[in-house]
């Protein structure tokens, strides 16, 4: 038998290592830049920036980025390959807009069925060039103008990479940008760009939606960047403590960005035995120690409103939800049709084959916790996604390693060292 014990220190955090390199890309001067995410996807955003004249380098475990300003991307020589990364295609079609180049970006297969228009759409409205394969996808050939237009934007969207995107346009626009959202999503971009002294203002409207107004363009000036752990790689030792006997894991130093860690939230209501301590706070983001145990769950109704904040845990979830007595109702949850994989099939494909009773529409999904004892070996199809693999290498603990997962390459999308940090949790006894 397999139980997790003990400590590790979870890697570098996604979207924040995303964010650091753009803005740093974007900023004048050197900046130097710690414990960043070494996944396929953020490489993809550092090799796209050096396409786009950036200076980068790595010296002693650290990366150092010579920031050009932010209209300072070159002319790329060829297409910008996105790979699997939506952030590395959403974020840089915006920071390259208000420059005059002109980009092609493609990516993947999976990518290349993913909605680039969410984004391009905003672009175009303020006089962008673009020619958009079959009206939203992969490959987008993006012309950029340093006479962007100010104006306002409202996203219809609960997105933060869209929300992202207009953001690092504005920074090289001349005049007023404002952004609202009716649903709040991740926070990283405002608050790095807080920690690097970029003003800009952030406030309520009467209706209750937020709004970030941006008056362009600026200069940024270098400052060092480290990036806090990743609250969604955690969140798999996490339901892996919670759901094997005998386990007990303190994960140390993990963000504790609020639009990242609803998860914790909804484990706990579940009846999760999570612990969390706050200890410091870098670049502007809380960090802290959370501690998780083994313990009874129990199925809960998760509303649609939180599902903006709980985007990337709703696989984890989903293996959480199968292990509690009770059923889960996610709602809401039609977002994640579109993703690396349809997430919402992908879970539910590979819970039924197991023997769990899945129900799902279009936007929601029903799991009815069950104990089963495997006897026999379980193919999961992890549609080349990251996440589906990482949950379904979690729930395999429980079943004596019983699921073989089809493609573990695939979580060096976002976590290269799952499988050793896995290694280091793991103790028989
Ligand atoms: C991300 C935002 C989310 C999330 C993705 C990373 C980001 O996407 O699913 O993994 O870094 O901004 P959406 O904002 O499009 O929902």
């Amino acid at each position: 038998m397999l139980k997790l014990k003990g400590s590790i220190k979870i890697s570098g955090d996604k979207s924040v290592s995303h964010r650091a390199l753009i803005l740093s890309a974007m900023s004048i001067g050197k900046t130097k830049i710690s414990n960043l995410l070494e996944s396929d996807d953020v490489m993809r955003t550092l090799a796209i920036l050096r396409e786009l004249g950036v200076k980068i380098i790595k010296s002693e475990n650290c990366w150092y980025v010579f920031g050009n300003g932010t209209n300072g991307f070159m002319q790329p020589s060829k297409a910008l390959d996105c790979g699997n990364s939506g952030t590395t295609a959403r974020l840089l079609m915006g920071a390259v807009s208000s420059n005059p180049i002109e980009c092609t970006f493609i990516g993947d297969e999976s990518l290349s069925k993913r909605s680039m228009s969410r984004v391009t759409k905003h672009l175009e409205k303020i006089g962008a060039e673009v020619n958009i394969t079959k009206k939203d996808y992969l490959p987008v050939l993006l012309i950029g103008k340093n006479s962007l237009l100010p104006a306002t934007h409202r996203m219809e969207k609960a997105s933060a990479q869209i929300k992202t995107a207009l953001i690092l346009a504005a920074l090289n626009i001349h005049g007023r940008t404002k952004i609202i959202e009716k649903v709040q999503t991740r926070d990283h971009t405002e608050r790095l760009m807080k920690y690097l002294k970029i003003n800009f203002k952030l406030s309520k409207l009467k209706t209750g939606e937020k709004i970030i107004e941006l008056n362009g363009p600026y200069e940024i000036f270098s400052k060092n960047i480290e990036i806090p752990s990743d609250p969604s790689s955690a969140s798999f030792f996490i339901v892996g403590a919670l759901i094997t006997p005998c386990s007990k894991i303190v994960l140390k130093n993990v963000m504790l960005n609020p639009t990242r860690i609803a998860f914790l939230k909804i484990l706990k209501k579940m009846g999760g035995k999570i612990e969390v301590e706050k200890t410091k706070s870098i670049c502007g983001e809380e960090v802290g120690n959370i501690t998780a145990q083994h313990c009874k769950l129990k199925g809960i109704n998760i509303p649609s409103k939180m599902s903006a904040l709980l985007i990337d845990e709703y696989p984890i979830l989903s293996i959480a939800a199968s292990q509690a007595s009770g059923k889960t109702v996610m709602n809401g949850i039609d977002e994640l049709r579109h993703k690396e994989s349809d997430r919402i099939h992908s879970i539910a494909t590979n819970l039924k084959k197991i023997g769990f009773n899945i129900r799902s529409s279009k936007s929601h999904l029903i799991i009815q916790g069950k104990n089963i004892s495997l006897k026999r070996k379980i193919k999961i199809k992890t549609f080349n996604d990251h996440r589906i693999a990482m949950s379904f290498a979690i729930l395999s603990i429980i079943y004596n390693n019983y699921l073989k997962i089809d493609n573990k390459k695939c979580i060096s999308i976002s976590y290269p060292d799952f499988e050793n940090h896995l290694k280091k949790l793991l103790v028989k006894y």
